[in-house]
């Protein structure tokens, strides 16, 4: 008679894994709204800069330069539209959109900032977070907030150097005797362009490569709102607490 031998019962650790609505709409509209306005910015003003085509005859049938000027004004509309959208949410929004918030007066935050960092330089990510990061809530701030802010107030700037008096001037016209005149002040806006352009570049890196180690859906949550999360996830849901 042959005997049957059972294997010894294998403990299995599962995993509970829950789709959370994290980011809101206007998040998701704000994102893209500035992402596709940065880009084209960035393809118009070094278009603007670099003049790599020209036209001959008559400027009216030849509108190159002023057509590349005008749609860089359009998505200079959008970018400020986007901003508006952000700040406002920033208040009004859950605490998702406070999320990485940088909190410089405490040393937790520091700490978190240091390890984030580490573990980007030496490629071992293993920090989840429901919301940004704290590495990530910084270089929004420094690069988008910051430049990109800045990239605002010199174009409005310079743009309201051609109707003096009019709206812009009389807004951001002050930017330009502060800034030592108008020649510094395109200086200024293309230095900032370049360094929104090295954070796009990291950006789109570290948000592939979180999604690949983390397997969080973090690239598809800029389109769904919705993040795969694990009870230990860090999840910074409360705000100044
Ligand atoms: C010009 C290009 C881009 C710019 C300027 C940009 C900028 C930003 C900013 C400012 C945020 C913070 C969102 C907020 O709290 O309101 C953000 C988050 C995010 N972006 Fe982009 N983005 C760009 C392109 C992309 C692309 C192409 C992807 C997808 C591959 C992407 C995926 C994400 C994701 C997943 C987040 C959330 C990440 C986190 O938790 O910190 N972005 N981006
Ligand atoms: C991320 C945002 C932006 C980027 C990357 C960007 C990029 C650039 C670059 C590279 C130039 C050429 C610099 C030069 O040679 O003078 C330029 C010029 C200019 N930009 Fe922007 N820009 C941005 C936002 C804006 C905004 C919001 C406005 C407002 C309308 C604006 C208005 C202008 C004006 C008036 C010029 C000078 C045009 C001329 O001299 O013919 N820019 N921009």
């Amino acid at each position: 008679m042959s005997t049957q031998i059972h294997p010894a019962p294998v403990a299995v650790k599962i995993e509970s894994v829950e789709s959370r609505y994290v980011w809101e709409a206007p998040i998701i509209i704000g994102h893209w709204m500035m992402a596709v306005s940065i880009t084209v910015l960035l393809a118009t003003g070094f278009f603007i800069a670099w003049p790599w085509a020209s036209s001959t005859g008559e400027a009216t049938f030849n509108f190159l330069m002023g057509r590349f000027r005008q749609i860089h004004f359009i998505a200079g509309y959008v970018l400020l539209a986007s901003f508006v959208i952000r700040i406002y949410w920033f208040f009004a929004g859950n605490n998702y959109a406070r999320s990485g918030f940088p909190f410089f007066w405490r040393a937790s935050w520091w700490k978190q900032l240091i390890e984030q960092s580490w573990e980007y330089l030496t490629i071992h990510i293993t920090q989840r977070f429901v919301g940004h990061n704290q590495l990530g809530a910084l270089s929004y701030l420094i690069f988008i907030a910051g430049m990109g802010g800045a990239e605002i107030v010199t174009g409005f700037a310079m743009y309201g150097e051609s109707n003096p008096g009019g709206f812009w001037s009389t807004v951001f016209g002050w930017v330009i005797p502060l800034l030592g005149g108008s020649f510094q002040v395109h200086m200024w806006h293309y230095a900032f362009a370049w360094g929104i352009m090295i954070f796009i570049a990291i950006h789109v890196y570290i948000v592939i490569l979180d999604s690949i180690f983390l397997d969080n859906g973090m690239v598809g949550s800029i389109f769904t709102g919705r993040k795969f999360v694990r009870k230990t996830d860090v999840d910074n849901k409360t705000w100044l607490s």
